[in-house]
């Protein structure tokens, strides 16, 4: 087999936020792709950076009171952790705010100028006359024009649906500061990416991408594509853009220049050649694997990019859906929005690593970790399967035999059957049908188990310790396990690495599994993996909620596209749900400080008379504090869920939740007293 040259990336991670589960399914999806490869003997590198850039990671520094060069550097130590501790196998990890990222910026910038894709012109945007900064839409809040919902985001209403134009909202505010915002107008540098539209139609289709991806593309380039405003102006983190002072490159244009600055950092200490990998006649292949939120990003303008400055496009980009847990978008007040180190703290990484690639295709459906499946998955396949083979059969291999391995195995069809598999799951990684090539290996494992059943070494073990038909039925064993173990090497390196160690043999390679183990002392086997066990579960997801219950809100993330893209809305529930919640007016009778708390208040509230006349009280733990001096909610009327499990917190527990609405921050509302509700009311 020739030899591949092949270079992978990872979508780059925002350096203002933890690794969460979300980033760990598209880098654990590249790592078992990029594994494989290697594994296979190709020459493939991985890389990998913090997307350092932007104004979110600006005004994210300035609120801890550091530069956003500290931010960035502290957070990319914080992310390199996370991903080595999954395995994550990145040949390097770099940043956006380097040498290496600004020269190349800058060059490809100069490129697309003297190539006369550049354009300039004015555009008049929201300014914030405090902070002097312009305003992206999502850090502008107002009513909308349409429907009159106070609070609205930027260009779209979350109520009615409508958009409009930010300058169009009612009463608009400043997320940051709180003050009017002002019109301004200003200079900004655009990429007329309408000038590749042809070869966008042509590249789009050439089959680097996957089909459900080329026709959501063919519907935007039916339409006219617009120019991109790649600038952006001071105070912005970013690269000046050379030869206009205060002008800032815009972070999407710098990110995906980030992953040929990763390689060029890589190349610089080692032999590898940049030239091999993105020179226009480069025979390297080069794949991006991105989550579908930032298709436009890497197959639009990136190939665009590329092809005005002479470089070569990518093979193929790879999209992948998003990840839900138990069914919905993962969220902070279900604990659902796990960091990658709160799952460590409970949870060996391979079980997710596993989970996930029992699950994942080629396709960018979205895939849903379910907890109570993940626990019972990883135990009956990894625990009760795999593992069990070896554990099965080592002890009768060490205590009867000295620990080698017969000089043939009891059935050698059993293992010709399990080798015969090896291209096919081979070409199933190689398609990303991660959850086609498990089901293969797991359907292998149970004809390997099913074998040993039915030869009950156990049996023979009781009368002949030394037999050496139970020698060759234990080696028939072992061998099915160092075979299924290669096959699961690029899903499950640890493990691997244990059974490496176990079976005194060096790393597997994929053509190791045209061989079998014979005449081979084997070492004392020691547990390779335990039951992941659903306290544990429990305890990560307690431990995500507690973290978010006393935090203000976030503020909008990052500059991505993304957020435009979704609602931002939780999904869509059914009357019959909502008919289960009970509503009622409460009379707050009480509302003090909660010692500790930065956002909390502890709040008494009357709701009425039950059913023999006995008055019902709750208290109530809610963060509203920035909004209320607590002595002015005594005496106010609010809404109460009545009927939701009490719940226990950081600072007490917690007998439902009072309902108010708005933009968060200072004003937050309550029903007004003169409203003729009464103490217990439903509301329906
Ligand atoms: O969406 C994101 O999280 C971006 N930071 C991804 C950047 S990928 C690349 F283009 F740099
Ligand atoms: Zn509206």
């Amino acid at each position: 087999m020739e030899q591949r040259k092949i270079l992978v990336t990872s979508a780059l991670p925002y350096a203002n936020g933890a690794i969460h589960l979300g980033h760990l399914m598209e880098t654990i999806q590249t790592d078992i792709w990029v594994r494989l490869q290697k594994m296979r003997g190709h020459d493939c590198l991985y890389v990998c950076a913090d997307d350092a850039h932007g104004t979110a990671i600006m005004l994210s520094a300035e609120k801890r009171g550091i530069t956003s060069e500290q931010l960035i550097d502290e957070v990319k130590q914080q992310h390199m952790q996370d991903f080595a501790d999954f395995h994550i196998g990145f040949d390097n990890y770099h940043s956006t705010h380097t040498e290496e990222n600004r020269a190349l910026s800058a060059s490809i910038y100069k490129a697309l100028e003297a190539n006369g894709h550049i354009a300039r012109r004015s555009i008049k945007q929201l300014f914030d006359p405090e902070k002097k900064l312009f305003l992206a839409d999502r850090y502008i809040t107002g009513t909308c024009p349409k429907c009159k919902t106070a609070g609205q985001y930027g260009d779209n209403c979350e109520a009615c649906g409508s958009t409009y134009s930010p300058a169009e909202l009612i009463d608009p505010r400043s997320v940051i500061s709180g003050a009017t915002p002002i019109e301004k107008e200003s200079e900004h540098f655009f990429f007329r990416l309408p000038e590749f539209s042809d070869m966008l139609k042509t590249w789009t289709r050439s089959g680097t991408l996957q089909d459900q991806v080329a026709n959501k593309l063919s519907e935007w380039l039916d339409e006219e594509l617009q120019e991109w405003d790649i600038s952006r102006d001071a105070p912005y983190f970013g690269f000046e853009i050379p030869g206009a002072p205060g002008k800032y490159f815009y972070v999407w244009l710098d990110a995906p220049i980030g992953y040929m600055a990763s390689l060029q950092n890589l190349c610089d200490r080692t032999d590898y050649k940049f030239d091999d990998y993105w020179h226009k006649d480069s025979t390297a292949e080069v794949y991006h694997f991105i989550g579908k939120d930032i298709i436009n990003f890497h197959t639009l303008f990136w190939p665009a990019m590329l092809t005005s400055t002479g470089y070569r496009t990518p093979t193929a980009v790879y999209v992948h859906g998003f990840l839900t847990v138990d069914g919905t978008k993962m969220s902070k007040s279900r604990g659902t929005f796990v960091n990658a180190r709160t799952y460590l703290e409970q949870l060996d990484p391979e079980y997710l690593r596993y989970y996930l690639a029992a699950k994942l295709s080629s396709g960018i459906d979205d895939l849903d970790l379910n907890l109570e499946d993940f626990v019972q998955r990883v135990n009956s396949d990894l625990v009760g399967k795999v593992v069990n083979i070896a554990s099965r059969c080592a002890g009768f291999i060490s205590k009867g035999f000295d620990g080698m391995l017969s000089e043939t195995p009891d059935n050698l069809a059993l293992l010709k059957e399990i080798q015969a598999a090896s291209e096919d799951i081979a070409r199933h990684y190689e398609a990303r049908e991660y959850s086609k090539a498990v089901r293969l290996i797991m359907a292998l494992a149970d004809k390997a188990n099913q074998y040993i059943n039915d030869k009950e070494p156990w049996v023979i073990a009781k009368t002949d310790k030394t037999s050496p038909q139970l020698q060759a039925i234990c080696s028939t064993g072992i061998n099915a396990f160092r075979l299924l173990m290669c096959y699961l090497k690029p899903v499950l390196p640890a493990m691997a690495a244990k059974a490496e160690d176990f079976l005194a043999i060096a790393p597997l390679q994929w053509r190791d599994s045209g061989e079998l183990l014979t005449n081979h002392q084997i070492s004392k086997f020691k547990p390779l993996l335990t039951r992941v066990e659903a306290d544990k579960v429990k305890a990560m997801i307690e431990t995500t909620q507690q973290s978010y219950a006393d935090k203000p809100a976030d503020q909008p993330a990052a500059d991505t596209a993304s957020e435009t893209a979704e609602t931002g809305l939780e999904p869509e529930i059914g009357f019959d749900d909502f008919i289960k919640v009970d509503l009622r007016v409460a009379l707050i009778t009480n509302a003090e400080q909660v010692e500790g708390a930065d956002k909390l208040l502890r709040i008494t509230l009357d709701i009425g008379k039950d059913k023999a006349g006995n008055p019902m009280t709750r208290t109530v733990l809610s963060g509203i504090k920035s909004a209320y001096q607590p002595k002015a909610l005594i005496g106010r009327l609010t809404v109460l869920v009545a009927n939701l499990q009490p719940r226990k917190m950081k600072f007490g527990t917690s007998e439902g939740m009072i309902l108010a609405a708005g933009p968060g921050g200072k004003d937050i509302w309550l029903l007004q007293p003169d409203s003729g509700a009464e103490p217990g009311m439903r509301i329906t």
